[in-house]
């Protein structure tokens, strides 16, 4: 058993084990009042929707299921978990147990941060993406129709339950989706190798790129400066979400920017060719596709239509070297033709 502390506004620790009793002993104490909700999905808990109970036995659980999927992050069953809370006589004291992958972890931290101006909130994340990404950092979300994540808070859990068992049955595309996010812990920090996901998602990687996060997000709790270095591979990472419609996962996303991000960092920086021949070899070995499959001029419109935008620059995470990140602002007219580089490059390939 490994574990972790976050020191953010508030501080809590992080457990990352492959036994289901830690549960009880890092978490279970944190609740105190007699009530605990723990919303999941259809797909966790038609798996492991009895796993937690065995220590929730001396609580009224109230199990909250949504239909699993992104389109479950909305208004409407933020409302459903309130007025399920508020039904149940919930007060200040009780929890809530996020159990699930990340969509499950964004509504219900939101509803947690906001029911009764914020109650208890354990967070169980079960997909890699939410175990290495999710679990530091405090966001919670929903989506409102006119684009996701527009709605939240900052807002942290009073402990975090990972257990790296939940990880076998995975479908491979959400293996692929974490995998993406830790390959830019692998850009980020010369800690983390990219190699070592050969071996598969174990209890040390993963604290290992926990450690990564929670290092930019002490610093800058808020994203207000440093905490962009996180956003690495994510400028066109998100334009290619949108442009996909969704189809393609958000790590597989993330992966075609990363690729993007190391080939525009070699012709700002002059990145060596060894980090870029070894982030190409790994890919490959992974299976991932870096091919952008939209044209520089698709991508660049959807990035000048992004938030992070400032005037005629865009913010674009670069890197000098491996564990050497940078904010680079740069104009719109030279990501454009970074893009189109990249294209070009992609085509004769
Ligand atoms: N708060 C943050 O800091 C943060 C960070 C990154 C992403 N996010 C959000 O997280 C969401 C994406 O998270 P996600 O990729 O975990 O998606 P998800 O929650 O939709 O889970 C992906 C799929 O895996 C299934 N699943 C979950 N655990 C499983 C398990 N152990 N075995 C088998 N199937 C399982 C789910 O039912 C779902 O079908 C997005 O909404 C994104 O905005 C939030
Ligand atoms: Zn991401």
């Amino acid at each position: 058993m490994l574990s972790l502390t976050v020191n953010a506004s508030s501080k809590y620790d992080i457990t990352v084990t492959d036994t289901l009793i830690a549960f009880r002993e890092k978490c279970v104490p944190y609740m105190r009042g007699r009530n605990v909700a723990v919303v999941t999905d259809s797909n966790v808990n038609a798996l492991y929707g009895d796993a937690l109970s065995e220590y929730l036995s001396d609580k009224n659980v109230l199990k909250m299921v949504i239909p699993a999927g992104e389109d479950s992050k909305n208004g409407e069953n933020y409302f459903k978990i309130l007025n399920a809370l508020a039904e149940n006589g919930f007060d200040r004291e009780d929890s809530i147990v996020a159990f699930g992958g990340g969509v499950v972890g964004d509504l219900a931290g939101f509803a947690a941060s906001t029911y009764m101006r914020g109650v208890t909130l354990i967070a169980v994340p079960t997909t890699i993406l939410s175990m290495v990404d999710s679990s530091v950092g405090g966001k919670t979300a929903i989506d409102l129709p006119a684009g996701k994540n527009l709605c939240g808070t900052f807002y942290q859990p009073k402990a975090v339950y990972i257990n790296t068992a939940f990880i076998d049955t995975l479908p491979r595309r959400e293996f692929m989706c974490g995998a993406g996010e830790i390959l830019k812990y692998a850009l980020l920090s010369d800690t983390v190798k990219a190699e070592d996901l050969k071996a598969g998602v174990n209890e040390k990687l993963i604290v290992k790129c926990l450690e990564i996060k929670r290092d930019i997000v002490e610093k800058d709790e808020k994203e207000r400066g440093e905490r962009a270095l996180l956003n690495l591979g994510h400028t066109v990472g998100h334009a290619l979400e949108k442009l996909y419609g969704y189809k393609v996962s958000h790590g597989e996303c993330v992966v075609k920017g990363l690729a993007f991000s190391v080939f525009a960092s070699e012709k700002l920086y002059g990145l060596d060719k060894k980090t870029v021949s070894d982030m190409e070899r790994t890919v490959n070995l992974l299976g991932h596709d870096v091919s952008a499959g939209f044209s520089a001029e698709e991508i660049a419109k959807l990035i000048v239509s992004d938030k992070k935008r400032y005037g005629e620059n865009v913010n674009f995470i670069a890197l000098k070297g491996v564990g050497e990140p940078r904010v680079e602002k740069i104009s719109l007219s030279a990501l454009y033709e970074l893009l189109d580089d990249y294209e070009r490059k992609n085509n004769t390939l």
